[in-house]
């Protein structure tokens, strides 16, 4: 299996998901091909919670990341599960137009550009 998948769903084991039982793992790789995975972690205040895919991305830039060329994101559901809208922002912010490769547990996969998910996205551009 592909070692990126592997570390999305070995992350999705970790995932802390007390409130929703909804477990999401994510795993980026650097163009260097270091790994960073990260998993939900989830707030008895609800807004707190934090998605896995921001959790890989904060994680890989902490750890010196800049430059990413796909990020899986795994959770169990027959419907492949896509970032949230929020995950979406600051992936295009900090990964660019990265390839998105969702999976489930049952072996069904799917890849796509970001740019699908967040077309006309805002970015730091229209800051200057
Ligand atoms: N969640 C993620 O981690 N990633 C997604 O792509 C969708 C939602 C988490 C947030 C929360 O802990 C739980 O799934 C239910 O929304």
């Amino acid at each position: 299996m592909d070692r990126l998948i592997a570390a999305a769903l070995e992350a999705r084991e970790r995932a802390w998901a007390p409130f929703s039982c909804f477990c999401v793992g994510a795993a980026i790789e650097e163009e260097d091909g270091r790994v960073f995975a990260g998993c939900n972690v989830e707030s008895a205040s609800y807004g707190l919670t934090m998605c896995a895919e921001r959790v890989a991305a904060f994680r890989a830039v902490a750890e010196g990341g800049r430059r990413f060329r796909r990020i899986v994101v795994a959770a169990d559901t027959e419907r492949l599960t896509p970032p949230c809208g929020a995950c979406r922002q600051v992936l295009w912010e900090l990964c660019g137009d990265v390839e998105v490769v969702l999976v489930n547990l049952r072996g069904s996969q799917e890849s796509m550009r970001l740019s699908t998910l967040l077309p006309r996205p805002f970015d730091a551009k229209f800051l200057a």
